[in-house]
């Protein structure tokens, strides 16, 4: 054996084997499962089965979808759960949890916990009437719970060792919470404000490792100041990006990215990854073009400055010139790039 292994060709073979062995996973996949927790962005559905204003399973939304169907996704097709899991090759779509007709290997291969409306703050989805980080949480361990009925310990083993993790929230709380509700405003200013944020993400993400979760990545808040709606509301005359909402979002993007940083070290075994999703869609708002969109200061449905869930009531001639879809969501081509991004550049946390 020794001797054979100071041959070249040995390693490559020995190589070869490892990378199969390695890659085939149930569904042929390098990713056995994809878990989802986080708001709008990334929710797929859960909301539907919720008593809130805060969803979406009704026309125009779901337009592109496949058979134009309204799922509850807050775009007209697939957002970036759908995309990863998509790319990676594990599904086409990924469900949400609450989606009473889930099947066993639905389950296996991973479910979406996001529920619109959301964020790291409590009181954001306390005041939406939607499931809170602790709320996903709880459900995601009625899940394991389940899938460990259905198939067994070493399933479940799989998926916290090789599955891979994905948060994406906060946008609602600098959006709703923190600008739109004097609970928030009058007693904190931005640095503590971004620090009880941080503090929320650092205990959910110490709760998903401790329930046996490695490989996280968590995206940043985006450069929510650019939204249509924040433009209409702050941007004056000429619709400007809201410049306060914009430092809020990157002064907790850089505590956030230092904390998981930390977490990263400090965790045996963690891989956790600051995924930054600011400046790739603050380049496509800013140079549309380059990306193949035509408009990125308004969205599609509506008169594109305001709407956003049930008074979207009619959409644009031509949803793929836009960026954004409503007033708070991007569009599904957007979104696609958004999520290629991520896949393109992250690949450390899928092998
Ligand atoms: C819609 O817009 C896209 C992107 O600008 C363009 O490629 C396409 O030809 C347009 N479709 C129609 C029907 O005008």
């Amino acid at each position: 054996m020794h001797l054979f292994l100071h041959k070249p060709s040995y390693f490559l073979l020995l190589f070869l084997i490892l990378l199969i062995l390695h890659y085939n996973g149930s569904n042929g996949s390098m990713v056995p499962a994809v878990i989802v927790f986080g708001d709008s962005v990334v929710d797929t559905g859960n909301n539907n089965n919720l008593e809130t204003i805060f969803k979406v399973n009704y026309p125009p939304y779901g337009q592109d979808f496949s058979g134009g169907q309204p799922t509850g996704r807050f775009s007209n097709g697939k957002v970036p759960s759908d995309f990863i899991v998509e790319e990676l090759g594990v599904k086409d779509v990924l469900p949400p949890y609450l989606d009473p007709n889930l099947k066993i290997e639905d389950l296996v291969t991973g479910v979406n916990f996001a529920s619109g409306g959301g964020g790291y703050d409590p009181l954001t989805s306390e005041l939406a009437s939607v499931i809170s980080l602790d709320g996903q949480i709880e459900l995601f361990k009625e899940y394991m719970e389940k899938v460990k009925s259905m198939a067994g310990e070493e399933t479940v083993n799989t998926i916290l060792s090789k599955g891979l993790f994905i948060v994406a929230t906060g946008s609602n709380d600098v959006t709703n919470t923190y600008f739109n509700n004097p609970l928030r405003s009058y007693h904190f200013d931005f640095d503590s404000y971004t620090r009880l944020m941080v503090n929320s993400a650092s205990s959910f993400l110490q709760d998903l490792y401790n329930l046996g979760a490695r490989r996280i990545g968590v995206f940043s808040v985006p450069p929510i100041g650019c939204l249509p709606s924040q433009r209409t509301l702050k941007g004056g005359t000429q619709r400007e990006c809201a410049e306060k909402n914009n430092e809020l979002a990157t002064l907790f993007n850089t505590k956030l990215s230092m904390e998981i940083n930390y977490l990263n070290h400090n965790l045996p075994f963690a891989k956790m990854v600051y995924v930054d999703a600011y400046y790739l869609p603050l380049d496509i708002i800013q140079n549309p073009t380059k990306y193949g969109f035509d408009v990125a200061n308004i969205g599609c449905c509506g008169t594109g400055t305001i709407e956003v869930a049930f008074l979207c009531k009619y959409t644009c001639t031509n949803v793929s010139q836009y960026v954004f879809w409503d007033s708070f969501h991007f569009t599904e081509n957007a979104y696609r790039i958004i999520a290629h991004d991520f896949l393109n550049k992250n690949k450390n946390l899928i092998m």
